[in-house]
């Protein structure tokens, strides 16, 4: 969606990986905070997006929609005030259907006074689930559902991104982006490493959905800290989604993170290539399935490329080769490569270049600048 709220993929906080219903202001505010004072704001983080439970009903004169008073018992543009304030934008989650996945009220047949609501609070993201089996045996279509939402949110005049959480079904990525700023590609994301590699299975087919002036393949808010997986895991995590030009919504509690989790997060050359303003979504050019060893390049706007070796052997430690042919110009080139994440120049090389000792479900990301 050209609407100008989302030239690179957005950044930002969601309760639902971490709380799920279990949200009130203060775990609201309290993450704000946290995101500011850990530093992470310095790094793009803008939006704290409530998810799921927000919403217990809607006023019977007004049809409004009422955010449950115990939780919030200052109501949400309280919490947007505030947010604003310090610099940061809001998000809230609503459903296509009449209800949400945990039953709470959704937009169907309220969309523009739900829009409007949203608007007057000061909201600045809408992310719209899709409950398609309700108690009622409710059907009904998504692309006209999301396409009325979008013109609903656009009526109102107000810089509001756009989020479809549609999973990747429907052919969401063939009609999400004239409509969406991101569009859900896959399940649920879940804090486990076969859940990771079988959402990047699903992107590989959509490459070409994502861009500067459509939009971003969601691949959902980030699992990074909430403590299922290793460091090692976690880090290859957050390389494909920054590789793979996905949204960048953090998913854990920023109150209390530890060094890695932070390190993970505020990887700044990392977030950079995420952010890339040529917004090109990396492709598999390699795949040796007896290893179990992938190759992703990103084409960035500054001429040089972003290259993922990843290792998704359960048990062995293996060296990756990077033949530089892959990336598409001449071997005979040198280039200049540098290790993003240790943010070390490792030498000029031309033909290949063999990465030593990538562990068990660990990456390496590079970044190729071809000197002459
Ligand atoms: C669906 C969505 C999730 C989350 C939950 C909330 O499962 O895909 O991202 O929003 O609903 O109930």
């Amino acid at each position: 969606l050209n609407n100008g709220v989302a030239p690179t993929p957005g950044m930002g906080w969601s309760t639902w990986n971490r709380y799920g219903c279990n949200i009130n202001e203060s775990v609201i505010i309290d993450n704000a905070n946290a995101m500011i004072k850990s530093g992470l704001v310095n790094y793009g983080y803008e939006y704290i997006n409530i998810d799921d439970c927000w919403a217990v009903g809607r006023n019977e004169s007004t049809n409004e929609l009422i955010a449950d008073p115990v939780a919030f018992p200052n109501g949400i543009k309280y919490i947007a005030d505030y947010l604003h304030s310090v610099g940061l934008k809001m998000g809230i989650y609503t459903d296509a259907s009449p209800i949400t996945w945990q039953k709470r009220p959704g937009s169907f047949g309220f969309e523009q006074l739900d829009a409007d609501t949203f608007a007057s609070w000061g909201i600045d993201y809408v992310k719209e689930d899709w409950m398609k089996q309700s108690f009622y045996n409710w059907t009904g279509d998504p692309i006209a559902l999301y396409t009325k939402m979008s013109d609903c949110l656009n009526a109102t005049g107000r810089d509001i991104y756009f989020a479809v959480c549609e999973w990747g079904i429907d052919n969401v990525q063939t009609w999400a982006p004239a409509i969406a700023n991101s569009w859900r590609t896959a399940p649920d994301i879940k804090d486990e490493w076969t859940r990771i590699m079988e959402i990047l299975d699903l992107q590989l087919p959509l490459t070409n959905a994502s861009g500067v002036g459509s939009g971003w393949n969601d691949m959902d808010s980030l699992e990074v800290g909430n403590g299922n997986m290793s460091t090692i895991e976690y880090t290859t995590h957050f390389s494909i989604w920054c590789m793979m030009a996905s949204p960048l919504i953090m998913g854990n509690d920023l109150t209390n993170m530890d060094d890695d989790t932070l390190a993970i997060l505020s990887a700044t050359e990392m977030i950079e290539v995420n952010q890339d303003t040529l917004g090109i979504q990396a492709y598999r050019v390699y795949q040796n399935t007896s290893e179990s060893t992938e190759i992703y390049v990103r084409p960035l706007d500054d001429g040089t490329h972003a290259v993922m070796l990843l290792n998704r052997n359960d048990n062995d430690t293996l060296n990756i080769e990077l033949d530089l042919g892959l990336l598409g110009l001449p071997t005979t080139l040198n280039c200049l490569i540098r290790d993003i994440w240790k943010q070390q120049d490792l030498g000029v090389y031309s033909g290949s270049y063999i990465s030593d000792n990538v562990p068990p479900h660990g990456c390496v990301v590079l970044k190729v600048v071809w000197m002459d």
